[in-house]
């Protein structure tokens, strides 16, 4: 009777050890299962530019302008909105900038079918200065529930000496588990301890750089820069991304005057490659026809969101001329040719270069002309201009 005892009580144990969930590198709360797709504010309107105003305004034309049925969904309040604390430790908005309350302008974001972001910082204070959530990070998680906020990106300025990201993260993840709402979360410590490494079980997506510039190659010296030096700063990630848990090289910088057309039109084909959360940083109210065309190109953008989730890689580098590959769902794949040199040039990419035979014959297209290029056998050759890019699908 006892060892019948014993042998049923490891018999449970094995079955509930069996049931127990193995361990998932993805957070676990059923978001981002494509990268987040929105607008943020910071990029263009930073601190001094943000107020309740632009934030509806943008709402509005994320509606009207066609961004929201191509999947642009999040509103996002970056840093500023903040201005300090009540008697009880409860998060005050500046009524000077938000004089209708955040709440009431979740509900306006809300009522347009779209979704509300707000920041903060895992620190003392956020980058600008404002309070950050240590200490206070299950108040503040509920009082973003209370408000209906959807998506949560947390800075990491100003904390404590020998503070630790892993567990600053968690405990925010936990806090926001407690709060009952599904929220996004966006960890963001730039890159600076590997998130890669542990934040695919804490974040739905990290920042994987440190903040991007408006410019096309410009590397600064504490380890930044442009669109380039986040291309060689997001390769070799690639294994950590997917389904609900992204590489995140921030938010996009198309619009914002800083690059041509071309590069804005490589920047936006790179960040779908990389399976990148599309956040739109500029004036989405006051588009350009061009940039209105890169931010709307939905077969880019379907490159982007594609369900299989993986981050594209660089297959081939021959000096200034690049070939990056991205195997999508069905099967076939995205390709970008990538001119980073000074002049057009020519740019070939064979079958062998992304996984597939010589002999193969498959239909190329051109996501940027929207032309079918007929079946090609064994590689396809297009010029690129300079700081441009081919993107292609090359289907079996
Ligand atoms: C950091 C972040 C940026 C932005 C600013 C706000 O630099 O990386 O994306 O949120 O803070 O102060």
């Amino acid at each position: 009777m006892r060892s019948g005892f014993l042998s049923i009580r490891t018999l449970l144990t094995i079955a509930l050890s069996l049931a127990t969930p193995t361990l998932s590198h993805a957070l676990d709360n059923g978001l981002a299962k494509t990268p987040p797709m929105g607008w943020n504010s910071w990029n263009k309107f930073a601190c001094e530019g943000l107020n309740e105003k632009v934030v509806r305004e943008t709402a509005d034309a994320m509606v009207s302008n066609g961004m929201k049925d191509a999947g642009y969904q999040f509103v996002i309040l970056d840093d500023c909105w903040q201005t300090g604390r009540d008697a009880s430790g409860n998060i005050v908005a500046d009524t000077g900038r938000f004089p209708s309350g955040i709440k009431a302008l979740a509900d306006y974001i809300h009522s347009k079918g779209l979704k509300f972001g707000i920041y903060t910082d895992v620190g003392t204070m956020t980058c600008a200065k404002r309070p950050g959530s240590i200490g206070h990070e299950y108040q503040d998680a509920k009082q973003y529930a209370n408000w209906g906020v959807d998506y949560l990106k947390e800075d990491w300025c100003n904390t404590l000496p020998g503070q630790n990201s892993e567990s600053s993260y968690t405990l925010m993840r936990d806090a926001l588990a407690a709060s009952g709402r599904p929220i996004v979360f966006s960890i963001c410590e730039w890159g600076s301890t590997k998130p890669w490494l542990w934040a695919g079980s804490i974040g739905n997506l990290w920042r994987a750089t440190p903040d991007i510039q408006d410019c096309w190659d410009c590397k600064k010296s504490w380890g930044g820069g442009g669109v380039t030096q986040i291309l060689d700063l997001m390769n070799g990630l690639e294994s950590y991304a997917g389904p609900g848990h992204w590489n995140d090289p921030d938010m996009l910088e198309v619009g914002n005057g800083g690059m041509t057309t071309t590069e804005y039109r490589a920047h936006f084909s790179m960040w779908a490659m990389f399976s990148a959360p599309l956040l739109a940083g500029n004036d989405i109210s006051n588009m350009t026809p061009d940039t209105k065309a890169i931010l709307l190109n939905k077969e880019v953008i379907a490159i982007d969101q594609d369900a299989l989730g993986q981050q594209g890689r660089r297959v081939k580098k021959m000096g200034d001329l690049e070939i990056w590959s991205k195997q999508l769902q069905d099967g076939s794949r995205a390709v970008a040719l990538l001119n980073r040199g000074q002049s057009a040039d020519t740019i070939s990419v064979s079958w062998t270069d992304i996984g597939y035979p010589d002999t193969l014959s498959a239909s190329v297209r051109n996501l940027w002309t929207a032309k079918d290029l007929g079946r090609q056998q064994g590689h396809y050759s297009s010029e690129v201009p300079s700081h441009g890019v081919v993107m292609l699908t090359i289907k079996p």
